[in-house]
Formats: structure tokens, C-alpha cells, sequence
């Protein structure tokens, strides 16, 4: 007998179709692997059967092994054993794939003697970005099937591969454009109808890869990982497809995999992964339907403007550009087409494709011609006063019902709200640059933002494609809120004795892509040098400000854009330390009285992100982020925090939080006036507690 419930066998005329019923996703939990390793048997038995279909009932074939078991005792029968019990069926086995075939999913198919792939299939093996290697073949089978270099690309990256490139790599032997499951019966019957015998992964001949080849793809592999572990491992498992035999390789693999499955890198992409999708629950959110949204009009083409607008054009939406003029128009204009463009010439889509997303586009001057919008968000100068007039007219120009939203990165939500009659309609949704790419969106709710419209920008989000966080309002956000403190905390390192390339060189050690001045100098120093005056005259002045960033701005550097900022980019255009900048740091520790000291990548690691921690603690309690994952999702997913750390709230937890405050305490006590450890920080440390308990206990 089968497990009824999440695996049938249904009988076509001598082929068995073994039917896995799991929703949401048929990801491979117990019941499932019982029930595969049931039909098996069953059909190894059944003398009316000459050959199986391995297909799912659902919106996707098997999306891999439930993640929800890992980090639990592993509970029989193991998943490498139920893709034995295929492979050595005695009769054929295709798979037929519809949706995605992932992780133990796609290891599963690569045991099936076929696979047949509906078109829009996709099929990879994600779980390097789990922080573990593929445990049931993967790493064995696929070099097999489709040779090293393709292998490994795609293990060590966790790429998803389209039917065409599954063709290209051996992965498919039919790609039918409707009934997988149908061409698979009748596919496999002729094979069984043949005779056989039938191919097996594991019995293929191992293709050539040099040693040389071996050793240039993992300098590749170490340098994209960043510290993250699981790629480096997967390409070791891989490896050894040369090296050992079929069954040799498999016991290491699972040896790899054990042992990352219990790793703390493990934990927190597994964390980062759920959290990702617990940010779009938003709390009291339950059961308000968003308002519908077909046509989005975006204000305002210039860096971010159209970025939004590629965005939401790649999303399937109907998007209305509007400028001032027509000559501003037809910069826009020319900024959506070669964003397109270059998404043409990097061979993402192809010309009709990028046609057909921009005949979804109208280019428009003046705001009247938003009004045929559901939403409209606008994207002009960070200036409160044109926001404001713009809000101002939108009101008379907009349907009753249409969201409004703005993309401000620093002003208030609210201030932006009362220029309207409809406050209860704005909402900010705070892109990151470039916002075509960037998954990160904060969706600021203001005061007053009704519940469906906040709805509305999620749905919105959630068809972007975007990790869409709702924030509350205050200056800069979650995101540019904490990032402020990561820069000022680094701004005092480098007064009293770091080089900025010291700085940069930590924290790159730490697992971001890019230190703070590398970032700086790539985002332009300008924009945060006219905040730095806008928020001058409310500064207190026996706050500790740190005048280096203002200096390099009085001399025309503003980073890469003038050819120099906190580096140099004229002999190297990836920017060299600067005598300059050291002179100018020298003279403003000079200036400040600070007595410069040599300070290690540990101390500046310490300092700068007990500098987050502490400011996301303060986040936390003021409620401007709901839960602790809601922060942790904004700094991986928009600032570069290593995902394989979770994030700073997680790392927090998991280090422990009288560790952590024994950090904040020596990172404001260098921060001086204004700089006071969180009261939520001290109260958890002293109690023993956690943020994540906080968020669970307190919020929800
Ligand atoms: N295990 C457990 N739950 C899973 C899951 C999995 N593998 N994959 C998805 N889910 C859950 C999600 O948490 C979500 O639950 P919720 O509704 O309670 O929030 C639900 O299924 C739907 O998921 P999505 O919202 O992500 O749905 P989408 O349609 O947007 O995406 C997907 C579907 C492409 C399958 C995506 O969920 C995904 O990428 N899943 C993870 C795939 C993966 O990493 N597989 C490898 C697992 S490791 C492995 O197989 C090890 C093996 O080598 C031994
Ligand atoms: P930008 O200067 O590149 O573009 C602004 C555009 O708005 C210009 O093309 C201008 O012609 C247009 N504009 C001005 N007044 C207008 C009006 N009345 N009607 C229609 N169009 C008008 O500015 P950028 O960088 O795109 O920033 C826009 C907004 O996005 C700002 O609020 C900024 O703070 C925010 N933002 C910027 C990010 C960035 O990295 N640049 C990131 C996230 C948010």
C-alpha cells in the first residue's frame, strides 16, 4: 500500500503514473519518501506494469526536501535511498516536470531513466543557498549527465536552468509544450516497448576535467562565496566524481551534507529563506484584499524612476511614465529603453520580448496623465516641498481608490500624506537603486495608510518579484535609519586611526560584497553629504561629527562619478588608497584631538556592527520594524549583510546578547553624546531573552 495521501499510483495501460499530491509544493517530507519507495515496490511488483511515470499533482513537480526537517534527527528512508529504488526499478522510469524541479526533486529525476519537461519547466539544484550541498546524488549524478563545467556552475551557484538549457545539458529528452505527465506515458512505453536497456545516471562514464580546470573553477567558486562555506563544499563533492568510484562519491557526499545540514551557516540561510516569506504576513494584515492594480503611473524618470517603471514592466503591469517637459521625457525614456537594452545585449531577453515589455509603457508630460492609474508612485527630487505641491495636485488628478505612493528615502511619509485630502491613500515604497534589480522594497505604512492599501503595495510588491518589508516612519527608515549609525560608527574608527581601506578590508572579511567606503564612493558622496546639511541645523552640537566625509565633498570628491572620493580611480579604476585622503584624515583626528592608533579588523568588526545591533534593537522596540526578521530581511536583501549569517538580529541571538552588549557598550562609549545602548538590548540581555522571542512574543 501507498501512502494515500500524498502519493497515488494511477495505471495507464501497462505504465504506472506514481502521482506525489503534497501541496503546496510536493517538497519531500517523510510521507512522501515512504510513499515513493511503496510505489516502487508495488510496481517492481506487479507483472501488468512495464515501465512508470514519476510526475506531481499541483502547481509544481517536487521542489526538493522539506526544509522544515532539517536540523531535526534524519527520519528513514533517506532520500538518496528512495532515488536508488528508481534507478534500479527494473523497468523505466521517466520523470515528467511541470513548474520546478528542485534540489531533491531534480536528484530524484536525475535517478529516473527519462525526464520529460514541460517547456516553462525549470529544474536546479538550489541548495547551496540553504548552506548545504545536494545530499541525495546531485552532486554525483549531474556531472555525470551533463559534464563538470555545467555541473558545477550549477551547483555552486543554485541556478535554475530553463528546458532549453536542460536540453543543452542532457537533462531532457522530451520538452513538450502541454501534458508532461501524457508525453511521459507514451514516451516510456516506447522505451519499454525497445527493450532496453535503459540509461542510468550512476553507470555513466565520468567525462574528462582536467585538474588545472578543477583548480581554476574553485579560485572562481572561493572568491564569489564570500566566506559562505556550502559552494566550496559542493565543489569538493563534485570533485570527487573524478576521483572515486559511483558509491565512494555518494558516501561523502552524504558525509558533506550531514555535516552542513548541522552547521550554524545552515541555520541561517534556512532562517533567511522562511523569513523571506514570513515579511509578506504582514501582522493585522490577515484577510484585507488589496485593491486591484493594472496600470502604474511613475512621476519622475531619473535614476530610480525608471528603474521602477523596468520593474513593474517586467512584472506584466500597464506603466505610465511622466516628466516636466519633453525633453526630460525623452531622457526617461531613453533610461527605460536602455535598461532594456542592456538586458538585450547581456542575452537576458531577446528584441521581441523587449518590445513586447516596452509596448506596455506610455511616456507622458504633466501629472494629468496618471489618472487613468491604480497607482501611481513618484519618484522626483528628495525635496519635501515639490513632493508635497505634487501630492497636492494628484489629489485632483487621481480616481477615487488609487493608491498613492512615494519614493522617498529619508523624508516623512506623513508630511508627504497631509498635502492630500486622502492621507489614508499614501504610502511609501522605497526602492533600492537599481530597482529593477535590488530584491529589497520598504513599504512604508504611515500613520494613517489604510490597512487595503498596505495590502495593495504588497500585492503590488509580491508580483515585482521584490522582498517587500513594511517599515513605519522615521528618519531613513529601517534600512538607511541603521546604515546611518554603520557609517558614523566607521566615520569614528577612521578618526581615531583605521584607513578607510582598513575598514573596507573588515567587513569584506566579514562576508559583505563591499565596505562602507567602497560603497560610498560607488553611490556618490554628494547625496549624502546634502543630507548631512539638511540635518545640520538640528544637530546636537556635542554630538561627536566626524568632518573627513565633508572635507573630500569640499574638494569636488564625490566618489567614482569625479574620479576620486574616499579612493583614488586614477590609476585604478577599482580605486587605490589615497595620500590625499590620508592626509585629510590625519588632519581631522589632528583637529579633533584624537591621538591616532593602530585598530584591528576585529575591533573595527566589532564596533561597526555592534553599531547596527544596537540600532536595530532601537528599531525594534519603537516598532518601526514588527519583528526582528523584518530587519534582518532588510539588511540582507538591500545592504549587503552576508545572508549566510541571517542577519544582524539573528547573528545577535545566536552569539548571544551579553556578548553583544559588552560590544555596544564600548561602540557608544567611542560614539559619545547620543550614543546609549538600547534599553530592549539591555533588558533581553539581562533576562537571557532573544530578539527573535521578542518579535514572537511581543509583536505577533
Ligand atoms: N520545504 C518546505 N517548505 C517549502 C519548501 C521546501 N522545500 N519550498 C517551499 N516551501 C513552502 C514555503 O515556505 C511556503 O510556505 P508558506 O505558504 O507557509 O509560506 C510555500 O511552500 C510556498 O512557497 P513560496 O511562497 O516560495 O512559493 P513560490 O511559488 O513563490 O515558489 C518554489 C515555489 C520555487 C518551490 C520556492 O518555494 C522555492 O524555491 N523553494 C525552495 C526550493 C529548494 O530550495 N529546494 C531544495 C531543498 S534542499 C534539498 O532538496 C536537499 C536534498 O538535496 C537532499
Ligand atoms: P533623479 O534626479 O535621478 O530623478 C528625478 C527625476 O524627477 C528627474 O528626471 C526630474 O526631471 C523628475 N522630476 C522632477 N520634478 C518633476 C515633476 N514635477 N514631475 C515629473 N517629474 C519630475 O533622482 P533619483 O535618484 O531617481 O531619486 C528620486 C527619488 O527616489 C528621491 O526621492 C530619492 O530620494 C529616492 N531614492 C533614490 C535612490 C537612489 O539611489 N538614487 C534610492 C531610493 C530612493
Amino acid at each position: 500500500m501507498t501512502d494515500a495521501a500524498v502519493v497515488h499510483i494511477e495505471r495507464e495501460d501497462g505504465v504506472a503514473v506514481i502521482l506525489v499530491d503534497n501541496p503546496p509544493v510536493n517538497a519531500l517530507g517523510e510521507a512522501v519518501r515512504r510513499g515513493l519507495v511503496e510505489a516502487i515496490a508495488e510496481i517492481e511488483a506487479d507483472a501488468g506494469i512495464v515501465a512508470a511515470v514519476l510526475a506531481c499533482a499541483g502547481r509544481s513537480f517536487i521542489a526538493g526536501a522539506d526544509i522544515r526537517e532539517f536540523g531535526k534527527p534524519p527520519v528513514p528512508p533517506f532520500l538518496p535511498d528512495v532515488v536508488a529504488a528508481i534507478e534500479n526499478c527494473a523497468k523505466p522510469v521517466a520523470a515528467a516536470i511541470h513548474g520546478t524541479a528542485l534540489g531533491g526533486g531534480l536528484e530524484l529525476a536525475l535517478g529516473c531513466h527519462y525526464r520529460v519537461l514541460k517547456a516553462d519547466a525549470r529544474v536546479g539544484l538550489p541548495e547551496v543557498t540553504l548552506g548545504i550541498i545536494p545530499g541525495a546524488g546531485g552532486t554525483q549524478r549531474l556531472p555525470r549527465l551533463a559534464g563538470f563545467a555545467a555541473a558545477i556552475d550549477m551547483v555552486t551557484s543554485g541556478r535554475r536552468v530553463g528546458a532549453a538549457e536542460a536540453v543543452e545539458h542532457g537533462l531532457a529528452d522530451l520538452v513538450v509544450d502541454d501534458d508532461p505527465i501524457g508525453a511521459a506515458v507514451a514516451f516510456v512505453r516506447e522505451r519499454a516497448e525497445e527493450g532496453g536497456p535503459h540509461p542510468v545516471t550512476a553507470a555513466l562514464p565520468v567525462p574528462e576535467f582536467s585538474e588545472a580546470e578543477f583548480a581554476k573553477a574553485e579560485a572562481a567558486v572561493a572568491k564569489k562565496a564570500r566566506g559562505q562555506l556550502s559552494p566550496l563544499r559542493a565543489l569538493r563533492s563534485i570533485r570527487n566524481v573524478a576521483r572515486m568510484d559511483f558509491a565512494e562519491g555518494m558516501r561523502r557526499e552524504r558525509e558533506i551534507f550531514l555535516e552542513l545540514v548541522a552547521s550554524d551557516q545552515a541555520a541561517a540561510l534556512r532562517y533567511a529563506f522562511f523569513a523571506e516569506r514570513e515579511v509578506g504576513k504582514v501582522p493585522g494584515l490577515d484577510g484585507v484584499a488589496p485593491r486591484p492594480v493594472a496600470r502604474i503611473a511613475i512621476i519622475g524618470a531619473g535614476t530610480m524612476g525608471s528603474g521602477i517603471a523596468v520593474s513593474c514592466l517586467d512584472a506584466g503591469f500597464e506603466v505610465t511614465v511622466i516628466e516636466t517637459g519633453a525633453e526630460a521625457l525623452e531622457k526617461g525614456r531613453g533610461r527605460v529603453t536602455g535598461l532594456y537594452d542592456g538586458m538585450v545585449q547581456r542575452g537576458r531577453i531577446d528584441a521581441a520580448e523587449r518590445q513586447r515589455r516596452l509596448g506596455r509603457a506610455a511616456f507622458a508630460v504633466g501629472l494629468e496623465a496618471a489618472g487613468i492609474a491604480d497607482l501611481v508612485i513618484e519618484a522626483v527630487f528628495e525635496d519635501m516641498g515639490l513632493k508635497r505641491e505634487i501630492f497636492g495636485k494628484l489629489d485632483a488628478v487621481m480616481p477615487e481608490g488609487a493608491v498613492l505612493a512615494t519614493n522617498t528615502s529619508y523624508l516623512d511619509v506623513d508630511d508627504i500624506a497631509r498635502a492630500t485630502g486622502r492621507p489614508e491613500s499614501v504610502v511609501g515604497l522605497h526602492f533600492f537603486s537599481p530597482a529593477n534589480v535590488m530584491k529589497l522594497l520598504e513599504v512604508v505604512r504611515g500613520a494613517v495608510t489604510a490597512p487595503d492599501v498596505l495590502a495593495t503595495a504588497m500585492a503590488v510588491a509580491r508580483r515585482l518579484g521584490k522582498v517587500a518589508v513594511v517599515s513605519g516612519v522615521c528618519d531613513g527608515f529601517i534600512g538607511n535609519r541603521i546604515l546611518a549609525t554603520y557609517r558614523k560608527q566607521s566615520d569614528f574608527l577612521v578618526e581615531e586611526g583605521a584607513l578607510p581601506e582598513e575598514i573596507d578590508a573588515a567587513m569584506l572579511e566579514y562576508g559583505y560584497p563591499m565596505g562602507p567606503y567602497a560603497v560610498a564612493d560607488l553611490a556618490g558622496l554628494d547625496i549624502s553629504w546634502a543630507n548631512r546639511k539638511r540635518l545640520a541645523a538640528t544637530r546636537d552640537p556635542r554630538e561627536r561629527y566626524v568632518t573627513v566625509a565633508d572635507r573630500l565633498c569640499e574638494m569636488g570628491r564625490f566618489g567614482r562619478k569625479t574620479g576620486a572620493g574616499w579612493y583614488g580611480y586614477a590609476s585604478d579604476r577599482n580605486g587605490a588608497p589615497d595620500p590625499l585622503v590620508r592626509e585629510v584624515i590625519e588632519a581631522a583626528s589632528a583637529a579633533a584631538g584624537v591621538t591616532r592608533r593602530k585598530i584591528g579588523a576585529d575591533e573595527i568588526r566589532s564596533r561597526i556592527l555592534a553599531a547596527v545591533v544596537n540600532e536595530a534593537a532601537k528599531v525594534l522596540a519603537e516598532g518601526i520594524a514588527a519583528r526582528a526578521l523584518d530587519i534582518d530581511m532588510v539588511m540582507v536583501n538591500g545592504y549587503g549583510y552576508p545572508r549566510w549569517r541571517g542577519g544582524p538580529l539573528f547573528e545577535a541571538d545566536r552569539r548571544g546578547l551579553k556578548v553583544v552588549l559588552a560590544e555596544v557598550e564600548a561602540a557608544c562609549a567611542a560614539g559619545g553624546f547620543g550614543w546609549q545602548p538600547a534599553p530592549l538590548l539591555v533588558e533581553l540581555a539581562e533576562k537571557g531573552g532573544t530578539f527573535a522571542d521578542y518579535s514572537a512574543g511581543v509583536r505577533l
